[in-house]
């Protein structure tokens, strides 16, 4: 790892700007934290806090329960005043330009309270109105971000009757309203099922694509390694990495894991599969056609093996690359094991 930052922490990977981050000239940084304190009577929750969020980017932020996570979204969101430090939200200041911060930002907080007895309409309505809108842009506004959060067919359904994943979408909805540029959310995907997680991340995939910057935050790594870009991860109140994703998924894998699955049993597959010169072992995960695939050599990339297997002319139905190493990675960086 390389360029260290004022922290002194080796183990942190300066991000700065690159042109393959997006940065159009003229660009502010969309999330600027430096040298970042926060205090709650005793107890020092940030310690010297540095990192920084491309615009539109996607961005994870990870860490344990109790890492600081929420502490220092809340100050990127002007609901918590920096004590020490300073952060910046497109080079304005949360401090001195508190209102101009807060018109391009939406956070939706990890807890919200639903006023569960209103319909999906009624309860986007009355935060359009919040913000001040006229009654007729109300209409087309929530017709918008019901659109963007796929709930077209919600609109009339209490809010009380619908999942956790659906209400999930309800509260994205409702920060999108002032049609922010920068979207801070607390933890989205805890306590969703599989399917509702995986829905919420195409929905974040394509409002990124709409151009909007997106930091979320998790206690699970790998629920966000193929959602971002670039990642900051915090143990109690320290950052013990900042820099793009693919980065930390590189320096952690000894060697290059793939999981690929057939649509049909072909004679010979493993072997088949061992043959080929980049692979070094080959297991299939019983009883399935799904096989797990270890290359000799970590400089091995996804292409280069994919063109190899599809050369063996098999109807392959997935392939992709195996993230189960990530928990171990997370742990050794977070200290959780010794706690
Ligand atoms: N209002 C508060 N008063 C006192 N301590 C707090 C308060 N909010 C958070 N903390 C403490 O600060 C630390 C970080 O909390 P938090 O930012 O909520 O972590 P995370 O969101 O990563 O779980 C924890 O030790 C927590 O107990
Ligand atoms: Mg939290």
């Amino acid at each position: 790892m390389n360029d260290p930052t004022p922290t002194g922490n080796p183990a942190i990977e300066a991000m700065s700007p690159d042109p393959s981050s997006g940065m159009l000239p003229g660009d502010a940084v969309a999330i600027d934290v430096r040298d970042l304190n926060h205090s709650f009577k005793n107890h020092q929750a940030l310690h010297q806090v540095n990192f920084q969020v491309m615009p539109r980017s996607l961005h994870g932020f990870v860490g344990p329960n109790g890492a600081g996570k929420t502490t220092a979204l809340k100050l990127i969101c002007t609901l918590l005043q920096p004590q020490s430090g300073s952060v910046q939200v497109f080079g304005k200041d949360v401090l001195k330009d508190t209102k101009a911060v807060r018109q391009q930002i939406g956070f939706m907080p990890d807890h919200f309270s639903m006023y569960r007895q209103m319909t999906v309409t009624e309860y986007l309505d009355f935060f359009a109105a919040a913000y001040g809108l006229a009654v007729a842009d109300r209409r087309t506004v929530i017709g918008d971000v019901l659109a963007l959060t796929d709930m077209d067919g919600r609109a009339d359904s209490p809010i009380n009757g619908l999942s956790r994943g659906m209400q999930q979408r309800v509260g994205l909805a409702r920060v999108l309203i002032n049609d922010p540029d920068l979207l801070l959310l607390d933890e989205p995907a805890s306590g969703l099922d599989p399917r509702a997680r995986i829905e919420l991340m195409e929905i974040l995939r394509a409002l990124r694509q709409m151009g909007k910057t997106i930091f979320i935050s998790s206690h699970i790594l790998s629920e966000l390694a193929e959602l971002c870009d670039s990642v900051t991860i915090i143990d109690r109140g320290r950052v013990k990495y900042t820099g793009r994703m693919r980065r930390l998924l590189e320096q952690n894998t000894e060697s290059s894991m793939y999981r690929l699955t057939i649509a049909e049993p072909q004679e010979r597959f493993e072997e088949r599969l061992l043959g080929l010169d980049e692979v070094d072992s080959v297991t299939r995960v019983e009883e399935t056609l799904e096989y797990r695939v270890t290359c000799s050599s970590q400089i091995t990339s996804a292409n280069v093996l994919l063109a190899a297997v599809l050369n063996l002319e098999v109807p392959l139905e997935s392939f992709q690359k195996d993230l189960r190493h990530l928990n171990e990675a997370f742990m050794d960086l977070t200290e959780q094991g010794v706690r």
